[in-house]
């Protein structure tokens, strides 16, 4: 069985369109599979990160602001964005945390709706726990309450009372991908707006913002967008809105004219409008030349390796762990599927610890959950065999 899954593996290898993206990281014999928690290091940053340091920063200094891009970085690594998530140009600002954005997100979503009568944030139950947290506070703030409400029993709980949803486009838990066309349909079809949070999805799968209608978004770049540790987060405000976009967090950088220095605010036309103060140069440009690896990949193959890879996955595991000893937690179905797969199992910190141990790289989820993501640009079916391989020796003990 275990040769005719390795050899599976290198035919699927061989045949794997992206499979020379792999070089371009910075990468070890280990079997990475958390690059839905941290993306790896693109082998070509710390070159650029270094000349941003040494030469813009210490021999350019302030006039790098102007001469190296620095002031209009997040409007253009935004741009950068843009295609990976399906959204034409002028929609994406980069800055900030994926926390920050949603507080702007969902704050900015109620003002747009404008309507008293709408008094509900909806929010998926499983959602990420600083969105339901910001979504709470922004709700408060706004005189809305949050409503908890499962993805599938949405449609259902939509209604005239609806301000806003946000959800997650794919379950941080269970890797579980929402329907991000038939669920913004439904929201628009109640009156409402869609708020979609895309850190799961961005690098992995098509998202399509502007095809699918999405009012506004956010997402993180440390994932599989590989930003780095604390790399800048993006907002995307449909360009519809963008006119009446009014930022909870109207820092100076987002003004008309900042350099004006007036005390009166005007917002700035355009995805600048979500701009908050000066951004986080280090971080972001660090996640510019990450972006590199993007140049030439299509994110419909890259979605299609996905799907094989996490199909492998769970072939091989059924293969090889013990029977009963993990249940998957990821849908079958591809239309329900993110680029993770998830298992719970008895005793995961230990099996967990051991994986890591023997150079499988993945991660828990309290109490007891094995999440393994999978990046397309840097893993192949060789590591999927292996990692199943382990964890079958890990669970036999
Ligand atoms: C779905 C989701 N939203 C938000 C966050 C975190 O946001 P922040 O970058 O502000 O910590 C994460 C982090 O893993 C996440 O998975």
């Amino acid at each position: 069985m275990s040769e005719s899954l390795a050899g599976k593996a290198a035919a699927l290898d061989a045949a794997d369109e992206l499979a020379a993206a792999r070089k371009l990281f910075a990468l070890d014999e280990a079997v990475y599979l958390d690059g839905n928690s941290l993306g790896a290091l693109p082998a070509h940053v710390p070159a650029r990160v270094a000349d941003v340091v040494t030469r813009q920063w210490g021999e350019l200094r302030i006039r790098s602001w102007d001469e190296s891009g620095w002031w209009t970085a997040p409007e253009r690594i935004g741009d950068r964005i843009a295609p990976l998530v399906g959204a034409a140009p002028g929609q994406v600002v980069v800055g900030d945390s994926t926390s920050v954005n949603v507080f702007k997100a969902v704050v900015g979503a109620v003002r747009l709706v404008d309507d008293p009568a709408r008094t509900d944030v909806l929010v998926d139950a499983g959602t990420f726990p600083t969105d339901g947290y910001i979504a709470e506070s922004a709700a408060r703030m706004t005189g809305k309450q949050l409503v908890l409400v499962d993805p599938a029993d949405l449609p259902a709980a939509l209604g005239p009372t609806t301000a806003v949803a946000l959800l997650n486009h794919v379950d941080y838990r269970s890797g579980r991908l929402h329907d991000l066309p038939g669920l913004t349909a439904a929201i628009h079809d109640a009156g409402a707006l869609a708020v979609w949070d895309l850190c799961h999805s961005a690098g992995a799968l098509p998202v399509g913002l502007d095809e699918h209608g999405v009012d506004l978004a956010v997402g993180c770049t440390y994932k599989y967008l590989n930003g780095g540790p604390g790399s800048p987060a993006y907002l995307y405000v449909a360009e519809r809105h963008q006119a009446g976009f009014d930022s909870p967090l109207p820092g100076w950088n987002s003004h008309t004219d900042p350099f004006a220095m007036t005390l009166g605010y005007e917002a700035a036309p355009g995805a600048v409008r979500g701009r908050v103060g000066t951004p986080d140069i280090l971080s972001m440009l660090a996640l510019e030349a990450s972006l590199d690896v993007w140049d030439g990949v299509s994110i419909d193959a890259v979605r299609a390796k996905s799907l094989a890879l996490t199909d492998f996955f769970l072939e091989c595991v059924e293969a090889y762990v013990p029977a009963g000893s993990v249940t998957s937690l990821t849908p079958a179905a591809h239309a329900e599927r993110g680029s993770q797969v998830a298992l719970r199992c008895e005793d995961a910190p230990r099996v967990m610890r051991e994986l890591i141990g023997r150079g499988v790289i993945g991660d828990l989820r309290r109490p007891d959950v094995l999440r393994f993501g999978f990046t397309p640009l840097y893993v192949g079916f060789g590591d999927v065999e292996r990692a199943a391989r382990v964890l079958s020796e890990v669970l036999r003990g």
